[in-house]
C-alpha cells in the first residue's frame, strides 16, 4: 500500500523509499531511500504527544527560539506547531506521492491559543520522490488582523560520522553565532563541526549541501526559507533528557531551512508558502 494510516501516523511508500509522519507536530519521523534511513531520531524521543519530538523534522511556527518581547513572547520555544496534533487531510497527488496535514486554532490547546490569539491555517505537504523529499508549509491568515511569524523546518539529518561532515554553500554569509555570542561573516568553504555549534546563517543565496569525506550526502534547496540554522549540541546532548544515545551527536546534524532572522507580516487573506526539497545522493 503506498499510504498507510494508523491513529497516530501516516506512512508513504514508493519503490524502496518511504516517509513516516507523526500526526503530533506533523513531525516527519523517518525518511528512507532504498531502505536506508536519512533522518536522525533520538532513541528517547517522546512520541505520545506530550512533548516535541527529538528528531526527524519538527515544524517551527510562529516563533523560532524564544521571543523576549512581542506577541509570541509567551509561547514556548519554537512555538506551538510541533506541540499540536495535526489533521491528516489525505492524498493530493499520486506522482509524486503527496499528502497533506492541516493545523488551525481548533487543533491547538486552549492555553497556547490564548497565548497567541490569532486565526491561522497551516497546510503541510509531504511529497516523496525516489531520492527526494519535498516539504511545503503554506501559512494563511484567514482572520481580520495582520500578524507576524517566523518558521523553520528543523531537520535532523542522519550522518555516519560528524567528524567527516561539512556543510557547504555558506561562504560569505552573515552569521549570528549563539554559542560564541558573536556576529561575523562565514569564511569557510566547508563548515565543519568539532564542538557545539548553534548558528543562524542569514539570507543564504546558494543551495546548501551536506558532505561526508567530500562526497555529497544531501542537497537542500529552499523557497521562501532564506535562512539556514546549523546546530549540533555535541556532548551537551546529555543535558537533554530525550536525547539518546549519549553518543548520538556523532550521527546527527541539524541543517534547518527557515525564515527566522526577521519577522514576516501576513495581512488578512494572505498566504506564504515555504518549500524545502532535499535530495539524498548516497
Ligand atoms: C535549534 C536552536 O534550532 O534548536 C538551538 O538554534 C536549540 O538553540 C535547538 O537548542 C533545539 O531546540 P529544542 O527546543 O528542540 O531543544
Amino acid at each position: 500500500m503506498p499510504i498507510e494510516q494508523t491513529d497516530s501516523d501516516v506512512t508513504l511508500s514508493h519503490a524502496g523509499s518511504s516517509v513516516k509522519v507523526l500526526l503530533h507536530g506533523a513531525n516527519i519521523l523517518s525518511w528512507k531511500v532504498n531502505g536506508r534511513e536519512k533522518l536522525f531520531l533520538s532513541e528517547a524521543a517522546i512520541l505520545d504527544g506530550t512533548k516535541a519530538v527529538r528528531g526527524g523534522v519538527p515544524l517551527v511556527f510562529p516563533v523560532f527560539g524564544k521571543a523576549t518581547s512581542g506577541p509570541t513572547a509567551t509561547l514556548p520555544q519554537h512555538g506551538f506547531a510541533r506541540l499540536s496534533t495535526w489533521e491528516f487531510l489525505g492524498q493530493t497527488t499520486e506522482d509524486p506521492l503527496t499528502v497533506q496535514f492541516g493545523l488551525g486554532p481548533e487543533n491547538v490547546s486552549k492555553e497556547l491559543q490564548s497565548a497567541w490569539p490569532y486565526d491561522f491555517t497551516l497546510i503541510f505537504s509531504v511529497s516523496l520522490g525516489s531520492d527526494t523529499l519535498e516539504t511545503s508549509l503554506s501559512i494563511t491568515n484567514p482572520g481580520n488582523v495582520a500578524w507576524d511569524f517566523q518558521t523553520l523546518l528543523h531537520t535532523y539529518f542522519y550522518i555516519p560520522d560528524v567528524n567527516k561532515v561539512a556543510v557547504t554553500g555558506l561562504t560569505g554569509v552573515s552569521v549570528k553565532d549563539k554559542v560564541t555570542k558573536t556576529d561575523y561573516s562565514e569564511t569557510s568553504k566547508d563548515v565543519t563541526i568539532a564542538s557545539e555549534v548553534d548558528r543562524v546563517y542569514e539570507n543564504v543565496a546558494e543551495p546548501v549541501s551536506i558532505t561526508s569525506d567530500g562526497k555529497t550526502l544531501f542537497e537542500i534547496t529552499r523557497k521562501n526559507l532564506d535562512d539556514v540554522v546549523v546546530w549540533n549540541p555535541w556532548t551537551n546532548c546529555t543535558k537533554m533528557g530525550d536525547f539518546k544515545p549519549a553518543t548520538g551527536y556523532k550521527n546527527m546534524i541539524c541543517v534547518e531551512a527557515g525564515s527566522v532572522s526577521k519577522w514576516t507580516s501576513l495581512a488578512p487573506g494572505e498566504t506564504y508558502v515555504a518549500v524545502e526539497t532535499v535530495k539524498a545522493l548516497l
